[in-house]
């Protein structure tokens, strides 16, 4: 069997394919049958910096009322957090899934403030995380907030958990920003040792019958992973942060595509909801065949060769972008 072991963030894994952040790895069972089907680790569904807030608020509210008895206190807490059974719970997760499996187990983290993580932020590592990815998202809905100043507070909270842990740290970004590489660099020198490219956002739709926004899920599609494709490639040789891919992967052509493109790391979720949590062996397997196939000797041979720099010219990758594309559209072969 050909060699697919690759690092990131510093850890040793056996092959490049990673289940991302989903349900699937909700409870110890989930993450085992994860690493039973081949997993090479595990991004544990995300904490909440509301969360977080919510069981301190939860605590001082206890605290004040000089009783940890009180039922009404469980109010304080919203019910799409308590459903996840409290922060005790998640961390009691991490440890259990640290004793009962050998890949690693990655924590994520979703906020966009400094606040509260800190404390946290000792509690995963002392719970046996292996790293953690923070996923960085909020709408900007404040029209007097500027791009840069979302940005500085992004980089003021990674830079806050970069602070309160020694763990590896990947920041999950959204591609939406005016230059995705300059942000990216300072991302890095934050403190972030890695970068999850890119995260997909899942914006409302309105329902006609009632009239008020409503949530539409939808799962990723191959054709979601261009973007993707195209910052790894740019940014490939000109960091030294780990890269992973998340976003659109269904075969493994796409996980072809983000190797060739230069990602130390590929993730996957919509395909292990749709098609189960075995299809992560199934993606491993066919790209040993596909590296193979290709007289590859092993995955460090193919790993970045369409990365920018290595490029003889970038037009086909830039240009192309644009121009190129809707120029060279035949109307005829579509
Ligand atoms: C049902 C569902 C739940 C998800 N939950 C999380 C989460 O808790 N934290 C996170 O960072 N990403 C979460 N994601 C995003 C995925 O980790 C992944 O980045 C995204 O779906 C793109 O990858 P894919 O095309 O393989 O699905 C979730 C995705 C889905 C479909």
């Amino acid at each position: 069997m050909i060699d697919l072991s690759t690092t990131y963030l510093g850890l040793p894994l056996a092959h490049p394919v990673v289940a991302s952040a989903s349900p699937l790895g909700r409870a110890l069972d989930d993450i085992r049958r994860l690493e039973d089907a081949g997993a090479a680790a595990v991004v544990l569904p995300s904490i909440y910096e509301e969360e977080v807030e919510a069981e301190d608020a939860i605590t001082l509210a206890l605290v004040e009322q000089g009783s940890w008895t009180q039922p009404e206190a469980g109010d304080y807490f919203p019910a799409r957090y308590r459903d996840t059974g409290g922060l005790e719970a998640r961390l009691e997760t991490i440890r259990r899934a640290r004793e009962a499996c050998d890949i690693p187990i990655i924590a994520s983290l979703n906020g966009s403030a400094p606040a509260g993580w800190v404390e946290f932020g000792s509690e995963i590592t002392q719970a046996g995380a292996s790293a953690i990815e923070l996923n960085i998202y909020r709408v900007p809905a404040d029209l007097t907030e500027s791009g840069e100043q979302v940005e500085q507070r992004w980089l003021d909270t990674v830079a806050a958990v970069r602070a309160a842990v020694a763990l590896p740290l990947a920041v999950k970004l959204g591609p939406w920003l005016s230059s995705p590489g300059h942000f990216a660099t300072r991302l890095v020198d934050a403190g972030a040792d890695g970068l999850v490219l890119f995260n997909r956002f899942y914006q409302p739709d309105i329902d006609l019958v009632t009239l008020t926004p409503k949530p539409d899920l939808q799962l990723s599609s191959p054709y979601e992973i261009r973007q993707a494709l195209l910052w790894i490639a740019l940014l490939r040789d000109r960091t030294t942060a780990s890269l992973a891919a998340t976003s659109g992967v269904e075969t493994h052509a796409e996980v072809v595509k983000y190797l060739l493109a230069g990602a130390d790391v590929v993730m996957t979720a919509s395909a292990l909801l749709r098609h189960g949590p075995n299809h992560i062996g199934v993606l491993r397997d066919r790209l040993a065949e596909w590296i193979e196939g290709r007289g590859f000797s092993d995955i460090g041979a193919m790993r970045g060769r369409l990365a920018a720099d290595r490029l003889e010219t970038t037009e086909p990758l830039l240009r192309a972008q644009y121009a190129d594309i809707l120029l060279s559209f035949d109307r005829d072969a579509s």
